[in-house]
Order: C-alpha cells, then sequence, then structure tokens
C-alpha cells in the first residue's frame, strides 16, 4: 500500500461557483488561484504522461505503489479542475481564451526527450508543493472560504503534498543524480519558473480585467484587493528559501517534513 490516498473530493461543480470564493470573497486571490486552476487539466495529465513514460524502468516496487497513487491523483485533480473551470466559465470571464496557448505548450513539451519531460514535472510538482504547503500551515486563509471551493483546494493542496516526492524519486531511479542529471533538473526549473510565474501573473492580470467591474469597482474590493497583495508578498518571501533549496545538489523533497501538517489535513479532509 502507497501511504498516497486517491480521494474523491467533495466538491460539486453542479452548484453555483461565485467568482470571489477566496476569504471575504476577495477578488485578486481567487483569480489567481481560478489562473492556476486553468494550468491544471492539461498540466496534470501532462504529469502523468512524463512519469508514465518511463515507468518501465523503475523496479521498486514500493515506488511502482506510489507511481499508481500519484497518477490517480493527478487524474482525479485534473478532472475536478476541468469541472470548475467549465463551471465558472461565463461570457464575461473567458477562461476558455487560454486553453489555445496551454495547449500547444504542452504539446511542445511532448516533444522533448523524456528526461526534460520528467525534469520540468518535478520541477512543477516543486512549485505545487510549495503553494500547498504555504495555504496548509496557514488555516486562517480558508476563514471566510467558499464552503464548496473549499472542498476543492484543501483536497487538491493536501494530495500534492502527500505525492510531492514521487515525480523527483522517479527522476533520480531513471536517471541518477550524476552531474547531468543535475543540470538538466536545475535548467528545467530556470525555464519552468520564468514560464509559471509569468502564466500565472498574465491569466490573474487579465481575469481581473475581465472582471474589473465586479473586481476594481467598491472601494472594499479594492481594499481587499491590498490584502490580498500583502498575503501574495508573504508567500513570496516565505516560500523563496525553499524554493531555491531546488538548486542544491542533494536536494530532496522530504527534507521538509510535512508529515504532521498531511496527519492534520487528512484528518479534516477524511472526516
Ligand atoms: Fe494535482
Ligand atoms: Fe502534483
Amino acid at each position: 500500500m502507497s501511504a498516497i490516498t486517491v480521494r474523491r473530493s467533495r466538491f460539486d461543480a453542479e452548484r453555483p461557483l461565485p467568482r470571489h470564493y477566496f476569504r471575504g470573497q476577495s477578488p485578486l486571490m481567487s483569480h489567481l488561484l481560478t489562473a492556476l486552476s486553468i494550468t491544471f487539466p492539461d498540466g496534470e495529465q501532462f504529469f502523468v504522461h512524463s512519469v508514465r513514460n518511463v515507468r518501465d524502468r523503475v523496479t521498486d516496487p514500493q515506488l511502482q505503489k506510489d507511481i499508481s497513487a500519484f497518477i490517480g491523483q493527478e487524474a482525479m485533480h485534473s478532472q475536478a479542475h476541468a469541472r470548475f473551470n467549465a463551471g465558472i466559465q461565463a461570457d464575461d470571464y473567458r477562461l476558455q481564451d487560454f486553453e489555445p496557448q496551454m495547449q500547444a505548450g504542452m504539446a511542445t513539451l511532448r516533444t522533448r526527450s523524456p528526461r526534460r519531460q520528467l525534469a520540468a514535472t518535478v520541477a512543477y510538482e516543486h512549485f505545487t508543493a510549495l503553494i500547498a504547503a504555504h495555504l496548509l500551515s496557514r488555516p486562517q486563509l480558508f476563514d471566510g472560504f467558499d464552503d464548496n471551493l473549499r472542498q476543492l483546494w484543501l483536497w487538491h493542496a493536501l494530495e500534492e503534498l502527500e505525492h510531492k516526492a514521487v515525480a523527483f524519486n522517479v527522476y533520480q531511479a531513471v536517471f541518477g543524480s550524476g552531474p547531468e542529471s543535475l543540470a538538466q533538473r536545475r535548467r528545467s526549473m530556470r525555464t519552468v519558473s520564468v514560464g509559471f510565474v509569468m502564466g500565472v501573473a498574465t491569466m490573474t492580470g487579465n481575469l481581473l480585467w475581465q472582471d474589473r467591474k465586479a473586481s476594481l469597482g467598491s472601494p472594499r474590493k479594492l481594499l481587499l484587493n491590498v490584502r490580498d497583495a500583502a498575503y501574495l508578498a508573504d508567500m513570496v518571501v516565505s516560500t523563496l528559501p525553499h524554493y531555491l533549496a531546488f538548486y542544491k545538489a542533494g536536494f530532496h523533497p522530504d527534507e521538509v517534513d510535512h508529515g504532521a501538517l498531511i496527519a492534520k489535513w487528512r484528518r479534516v479532509l477524511d472526516a
């Protein structure tokens, strides 16, 4: 048995999905999370693809079990976020405009070598683990969060932490930890960092602009955006050392122990 559990989310895409679902109906963080959600359906399918590419070269039975659980979790995330994206999409809130670019980016990545594809996944997985750990260690951010969407984001964040080391372990098992493998991992992190940060920032700005009447049209919303900007600054400052740790030769995702955080949120989500 893998310690990684594949669960169904209690998130219900059939219920009305508020556009400003982050705590206190604040716009900026809601649009940012929605921008992340835009990347998940295609992005997480790519992660699965990049691990499957090399799965037959993994001999460790435990790692094979972890791969199965990783694939199960990412497949469910991809589907849940596709339902969320379709549900929140509207005539004046066009998430689908970003899809061709997302799909083209993923199609290009799939033409690269299996090592480069997996190194990209390892880098993206470091980002998802950083964001998940940040959110889960600040439960106050989930106060006043739309209940239904809280289920989606808590569920996804918990599972990202549970499987944070799987792609990395597969990469090391298949490609080793020698100088070439390390250089590729660092190169991919640099490329992914620029693409990911620029992509999410652009989409967040675009969504905010599409929704400008509701997001920017009242003093209350403007104040909430300022508060969200402070949350974002805190996220950048507090995750930066963990982000940079990825470039160390001896880095491993498990060097930060999230066991207690995972156990706490498992109790909440599996209750
Ligand atoms: Fe995921
Ligand atoms: Fe993941």
